[in-house]
């Protein structure tokens, strides 16, 4: 069957006709849109959703025709996951950090060096094959859209490598070349930032849409991260911040006042911190599996939506702080422990997740949206909270898509 799925403009356009994909007898339908369907999530009941050459043409009751067809046979259908945080470019594993940290072991981000090591004395080709598989995974968890960082290479070759690798498989890749200082430059954190903005940058600008930087205590400052923001900015990239993981800081404030798409983490917020968030376009985005994996309080996620900011949920899939592609799992804590309903946390995994990486195509299944799509094994979206730990996406329809490279190729499609 040729790929009916892929995205519009990317990658292999041209390699097949034009067939239409009909995922029809949807027992209910997410389309993000609430003019289209019930509530805030505008369900649809016993829906079809018609996707031609990759973008969604149209939605409407069950049996509309199409070249092709999946019978969803009752099940949910709903947008597929936004994953706007994560790390998948690393070699190695951090288990016994940890095995150490449920022992009792407070989490500071120094592992960030050992994996660092890992990276670098891994080849180009092994690198990437791992991202290939982290990609496999996620995409079998529901994931079509995914931002990769890089900040494991922490030098100019290995931060470049990093985000050729990050590029050829999305088009929404991040230079963190501030993620942690490394050995080499200790006591030199200035000279390090200095290096950031100015080499580091212009050899990894080519290959990024975002920069980002780790600020917090034990990382870099405020200063020191507000000019990594600076430089990126000057570069043409968008911004994006690490903030408020490990306790209050000026992360928040300062993602607020540089205009960052999002800010990632923000366990630990004030009142000023929230108020900020609701007075701007910065978009709040949460990794409940890295707060629980360091063991950290879980964010107050229900007072910054009732304070009017827009919020995300996202995996934040790295060797150190959240190794899993599961935002399932994200949803399941953002509901039991975060304050979100089931509906806000799956907003927040595709038009949040949409919001924090600044797109407008992906995240919802409207007419001229992409066709990205989830098949849930289950009646309703609420089961994914209902059901923790059960693998209940049957299949994921739509990339991620390889891009930048004709020698990559990742499957459209997975189910089980
Ligand atoms: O987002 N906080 C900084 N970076 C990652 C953790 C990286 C690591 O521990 O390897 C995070 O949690």
């Amino acid at each position: 069957m040729p790929d009916l799925t892929r995205n519009a403009g990317v990658g292999n356009a041209a390699a097949s006709p034009t067939r239409s994909l009909a995922i029809d007898n949807i027992g209910s339908l997410i389309t993000s849109d609430p003019e289209l369907g019930r509530g805030p999530l505008g369900i649809v009941e016993h829906a079809c959703v018609v996707i031609v050459d990759g973008v969604v043409e149209h939605v409407g009751p069950a049996g509309a025709q199409a070249d092709d067809r999946i019978d969803a046979a009752g099940a949910c259908v709903l947008p597929g996951f936004v994953d706007s945080h994560t790390h998948l470019v690393f070699a190695g594993d951090r288990a016994e950090e940890f095995t150490a940290r449920m022992a009792g072991e407070p989490y500071d981000g120094g592992g960030i060096r050992v994996t660092t090591e890992a990276t670098r004395s891994t080849s180009t080709a092994a690198l990437d094959q791992l991202v290939r598989q982290r990609l496999a995974e996620a995409h079998r968890a529901g994931t079509t859209t995914i931002e990769i960082k890089s900040g494991y290479g922490l030098n100019i070759t290995d931060e470049v490598r990093s985000v050729q690798i990050a590029r050829a498989h999305t088009t929404e890749s991040t230079f963190l070349g501030a993620h942690l200082l490394p050995a080499e430059f200790e006591g030199r954190a200035d000279d390090y930032i200095h290096l950031v903005c100015n080499e580091m940058l212009a050899a990894t600008a080519p290959h990024s849409k975002w920069v980002d930087a780790f600020c917090e205590t034990g990382a870099f400052d405020v200063d020191q991260s507000r000019a990594v923001l600076d430089a990126g900015r000057a570069a043409g990239l968008g911004l994006r911040l690490h903030g408020n993981q490990l306790g209050h800081g000026p992360g928040v404030q300062l993602a607020v006042e540089c205009g960052c798409a999002s800010v990632d983490h923000c366990t630990y917020l004030t009142d000023d911190d929230i108020a900020a968030l609701a007075g701007s376009d910065t978009v709040a985005t949460f990794l409940p599996a890295a707060d629980f994996s360091t063991r950290q309080p879980y964010a107050d996620a229900r007072r910054v939506i009732d304070a009017g900011a827009t919020i995300a949920l996202a995996s934040n899939c790295n060797p150190g702080s959240s190794y899993t592609t599961s935002i399932s799992f994200c949803i399941a804590i953002a509901v039991r422990e975060m304050g979100l309903t089931i509906d806000e946390a799956v907003q927040a995994v595709t038009l949040g997740g949409a919001a924090a990486l600044q797109r407008t195509d992906i995240g919802r299944l409207t007419p001229g949206a992409t066709g990205h799509a989830v098949i849930l094994d289950a009646p309703s979206h609420h089961h994914l909270a209902y059901r923790p730990g059960v693998p209940l996406i049957r299949q994921t329809i739509g990339p991620l898509a390889t891009v930048g490279s004709p020698t990559h190729s990742t499957p459209a499609r997975s189910g089980r």
